[in-house]
């Protein structure tokens, strides 16, 4: 899409046009059809671009809450965070005058920073730039955008006086193709040391698989953040925006543990007792399983794997708990007799440190019955064991 034509699509004609394509609840996989009935009324440019548009604003909707408003380009709408991520971030900035959005594309995170303090969203894209004014004005919020190639020195002295935070997610895929070194970001992580001498203040969003001795130069915080148990990000946090060294946030929420990081517990090993849990991704990244297991007055069952075992279960929002119905070593004949003779015709597999796959072994279990249950395929200080858990409560 060019510029042009979007600015053609924002006009009271083009609006009709892109109405027209909403109201036909379009799919890529009907791309073709709905082109061929929005063309007979409009022109083809805009019913080619009101489509796309309406396409991607399907699409958005897990990512947007109102995502019907907005306007999108597909690898935009990729590059995207998605809201509750943005809205979570963007209350770290609260206690600042103003923030800069470095890379700001068509303005998620732009328009959840503009709802805590004054914002001023940067891109060299000009489409983008163009649809994350468009997408404020339909949110009703107010951002200052800039078109700017932030390979140039920020063009920050003369628009605001007093220094601002920034916040910088530069571009980790190209096209398809996810970059994962940060050195390849676009533009690479390196140039924040550009900027922090004059705006100590920053957060960068990275990849949460980020290789950390990557990052072993940087004096910052790493917040792991994940949404609905799924690992989302992770954030640096420069400045007066570090508040520790390793952080875990769950959302929603926000419940946030910070800690200092550690690969191995070791010292608290016990065999399965009464409950068995399993650490919210954000945890085991943020390496602040010992910390929970603290908390949680919880032991490893092995110092090589993140599941913790407890007397007691305790309600946290950074594991899920199960009962523990029975463990012992692992034997495919055992664990077949034994779920035969509880008529356990279901079960989910969660594993850790076993070669398995579930698919293969849910095959060769042959089950039958209608009860269900949980199966931790795992160690047992090296040994391989399994777990049959039941939901808690
Ligand atoms: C990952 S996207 C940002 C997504 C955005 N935070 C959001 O939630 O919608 C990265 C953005 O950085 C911009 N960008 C990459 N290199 C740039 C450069 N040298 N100067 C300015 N912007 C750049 C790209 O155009 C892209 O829009």
């Amino acid at each position: 899409m060019d510029l042009s034509t979007f600015f053609a699509l924002l006009t009271p004609a083009g609006q009709e046009v892109l109405s027209a394509a909403m109201a036909l609840m379009p799919r890529e996989i009907d791309f073709l059809a709905n082109f061929q009935i929005l063309s007979r009324r409009y022109s083809r440019e805009l019913a080619r671009v009101a489509l796309e548009i309406a396409i991607l604003r399907g699409e958005a909707a897990s990512k947007f809450p109102q995502a019907e408003k907005m306007y999108f380009v597909r690898d935009a709408l990729q590059q995207a965070s998605s809201d509750p991520v943005s809205v979570y971030r963007a209350s770290r900035y609260q206690e600042f005058a103003s923030v800069v959005d470095l890379g700001c594309s068509i303005g998620g995170d732009t328009q959840a920073l503009a709802h805590v303090t004054s914002t001023l969203g940067i891109d060299h894209d000009r489409l983008r730039l163009a649809m994350a004014q468009a997408n404020l004005k339909a949110l009703s919020l107010q951002a200052d955008l800039v078109q700017s190639d932030l390979l140039s020195p920020l063009p920050l002295t003369n628009l605001l006086p007093n220094a601002p935070a920034l916040f910088f997610d530069p571009a980790r895929r190209i096209g398809t193709r996810r970059i994962y070194s940060v050195k390849n970001y676009v533009p690479p992580l390196d140039i924040i040391e550009d900027w922090r001498p004059r705006f100590p203040d920053l957060g960068v969003k990275i990849s949460p698989g980020v290789n950390l001795d990557e990052l072993g130069g940087f004096d910052a915080e790493i917040e792991f953040i994940s949404h609905r148990g799924e690992l989302k990000e992770a954030v640096l946090w420069f400045g007066s925006l570090r508040s520790g060294e390793h952080r875990a946030t769950i959302l929603p929420g926000p419940y946030s543990m910070s800690g200092s990081p550690s690969d191995v517990m070791g010292e608290r090993l016990s065999d399965p007792q009464a409950y068995i849990y399993e650490p919210d991704p954000a945890i085991l990244r943020a390496g602040l399983v010992r910390d929970l297991a603290a908390q949680l007055d919880a032991c490893q069952l092995d110092p090589d794997i993140a599941y913790l075992t407890a007397p007691k279960a305790l309600s946290t929002p950074f594991a899920r708990v199960w009962a523990i119905a029975d463990w012992f070593p692992f034997q495919l004949k055992r664990l077949r007799t034994y779920l035969r003779e509880r008529n356990i015709g279901h079960v989910v597999i969660k594993k850790r440190g076993s070669p398995l796959q579930p698919e293969a072994l849910i095959r060769d279990l042959r089950l039958e019955g209608d009860g269900e249950r949980v199966l931790f395929l795992t160690h047992l200080r090296g040994l391989p064991i399994v777990i049959v858990g039941y939901a808690h409560g």
